[in-house]
């Protein structure tokens, strides 16, 4: 995830070391590149690379970069690959602005075409330099600074936060839409950044401004505006109290819970990008086109192409094949060829097993296309183009919020695939998809202390079972796996049907089993649950409320209606919660479990 940093103050001054420490104070963020400038009187100072804030820095000397105003970006590469032209901040066609931003521009591509056609110099493909241009449009038919600023945030669609600043004045201007911005006012300077946490050993005294609006910052004082009517908005200072560590987990105990909590945010982010994204539209008419069509991932990636390959049979009418990446080499790299299209799905990009995997298949003339969190990473440069997760950097062991946005893009690249596009007019509309975040809310709202609950209830068992059917049962899959890594504990997933070809001799007295159900499987699920409840399981069911399941289950955790293709994503949620408070209750570090490794980079 990017995130940018603000300062001005009323002198000219070495602001390279305090524009280093906030760069540093961003990276647990994520980031590939790193670029700061100072605008000093007339000139702009600007330097960047792809790197460490450390190397890049040094290299670069930022050190020794003097004015009176400057911005430090750290980029996490979404459009465009790391590169230094890519890497942020960015200047105007003339060199008198200079801005970065974070998060994602999705009309981007559309908006770099029209500035080429009005005559602009367009550097990069970074939607950094497309938010300083889209100022500069304005600037030069002849507005006022903050009326450019304001016309041009109507343009920029997508979620971000952006900073900007012009040579021969004195403030910097800032605008946000989606992401988070806080602005901080010290004593003879202010500052503005995507977090708290780069902001919090400079000034505790801080102001929140909300979509919508403008800062306008001096060195000693910020003014908020209204993007709608330009007019002045009365948002008072607050100061913040807590510690920087409750801070960088913003405010949570765990980073796992946080990056639980942000997926209602990312999805809505993911979702507007793919809905900008050209390369969709590629990726969707080669998959249409392919013999054979093979999902290839491990661990959590794994479990997102399994229901990915569900939702692709149920939705579209396309049988696609989701294998695990060693096996792929095993069973299916022999037989492949040039008609055939591979996915290949990582969060971390560097998983050694999915790289394997790919050369295998390359090595046979197969098209290979990505879905990876981690833009810049083997994957993403191996594969002909790779879709990129849009979750930011995710901290915890745990993959959480990576798997949910893998398993919407499957969702939404299969109503593509059955021509379920908006463009079509025909159909249902990918548009149906933008119900998730605020499912995904209403979802996290509902389950909190029931969940808990049911933690302390079932957490002295070291066995148990987590069963689904269909589109659940890759759901079922990915609760079993939290559970195994945090809880320490052996669960298995399982196809519910399954459970009585062997497992159920294992039930005794109060064996928790979880069952996971899809709105239009009640009735067999209900079957899987009196077989484990008359032989003494507890049986705790996920599902849509219905009074069926309320007769027959202990436990009914209900999700809140949605379609039937929705529904199983809703469902993992609680999972992940319970994994998480049975591993908190047992006192173990969710974020960082014993033996385990985010990226594995090992055979
Ligand atoms: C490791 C991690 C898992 C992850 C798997 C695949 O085993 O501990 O959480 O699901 O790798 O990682 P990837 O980055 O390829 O999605």
């Amino acid at each position: 995830m990017c995130g940018i940093f603000g300062y001005v103050t009323n002198k000219e001054e070495n602001l390279g070391p305090i524009l280093i420490e906030a760069a540093k104070r961003l990276t647990y963020r994520g980031y590939d590149s790193v670029g700061a400038a100072t605008i000093n009187g007339s000139k702009i100072d600007l330097r960047k690379d792809v790197g460490k804030v450390e190397g890049v820095s040094v290299k670069y000397n930022f050190t020794e970069m003097r004015g009176s105003r400057g911005i430090t970006q750290l980029r996490w590469a979404t459009f465009g690959e790391p590169s230094q032209i890519n890497a942020q901040p960015h200047i105007d066609s003339d060199g008198d602005l200079v801005g970065a931003h974070n998060g994602n521009v999705v009309n981007n591509v559309e908006l770099r075409q029209q500035f080429i056609a009005e005559g602009m110099t367009v550097r990069s493909q970074n939607d950094g330099e497309t938010c300083v241009h889209s100022v500069e449009r304005y600037l030069n038919r002849g507005y006022e600074f903050i009326d450019a600023i304001r016309l041009a945030y109507g343009d920029l669609q997508g979620d971000y936060a952006f900073v900007i600043g012009r040579v021969n004045e004195d403030t910097l201007y800032a605008f946000k839409k989606g992401s988070g911005m806080v602005v901080g006012i010290g004593d003879g300077f202010t500052c503005v950044s995507s977090d708290l946490p780069s902001i919090l050993p400079l000034t505790r005294k801080i102001v929140r401004p909300q979509d919508g609006e403008i800062v306008t910052l001096w060195s000693d004082r910020v003014e908020v505006r209204s993007v709608k009517d330009g007019k002045l908005i009365d948002r008072k200072a607050e100061t913040v109290t807590e510690s920087m560590d409750a801070v960088q987990k913003g405010g949570y105990p765990h980073f796992m819970l946080k990056e639980i909590h942000e997926q209602p945010q990312v999805a809505r982010e993911l979702l507007h990008l793919l809905d900008g994204s050209p390369e969709v539209e590629s990726l969707v008419e080669k998959m249409k086109k392919a013999r054979h069509l093979y999902f290839v991932a491990c661990g959590t990636s794994y479990h997102a192409a399994l229901i990915g390959s569900v939702y692709f049979a149920q939705i579209a009418g396309r049988p696609a094949i989701p294998v695990l990446a060693p096996q792929f080499i095993a069973q299916y790299a022999p037989a492949v060829g040039y008609e055939d299209v591979g996915v290949f799905v990582s969060q971390s990009g560097e998983t050694k097993d999915v790289l394997n995997a790919l050369e295998a298949a390359e090595s046979r003339g197969m098209a290979s296309y990505g879905l990876a969190n981690v833009i810049g990473s083997t994957l993403t440069k191996a594969t002909s183009f790779c879709l990129p997760l849009c979750c930011g950097y995710e901290i915890s062991v745990p993959a959480t919020k990576t798997f949910t946005n893998q398993v919407i893009t499957f969702l939404y690249l299969a109503y593509r695939m059955a021509g379920r596009d908006p463009s079509t007019g025909s159909g249902r509309s990918t548009r149906e998809l933008e119900t998730i975040p605020k499912l995904m809310e209403a979802t996290m709202d509902a389950i909190g202390s029931q969940v808990e609950a049911i933690a302390k209830d079932i957490n002295k068992w070291n066995d148990m079972y987590c069963l689904g059917y269909g589109a659940t049962y890759p759901i079922a899959l990915e609760g079993a796996l939290k559970l195994k890594e945090i809880t320490y504990a052996h669960c298995e997933g399982m196809l519910s049907t399954e459970f009585k070809h062997g497992p159920l001799s294992a039930v005794s007295k109060g064996y928790p089993i979880v069952f996971v159900a899809g709105p239009n499987d009640v009735p067999l699920i209900i079957s899987g649950v009196n077989e484990v409840k008359v032989r003494g399981a507890r049986a705790i069911v996920i599902a849509e409320d219905d009074p069926r399941l309320r007769a027959n289950a202990d436990d009914v955790i209900a999700l809140p209606k949605s379609d039937a293709n929705i529904s199983p994503l809703l469902g993992v949620l609680p999972l992940q919660m319970l994994s998480y408070h049975m591993s908190v209750m047992r006192g173990f570090d969710p974020d960082f479990p014993r033996n385990l490794s985010k990226t594995l980079t090992v055979d």
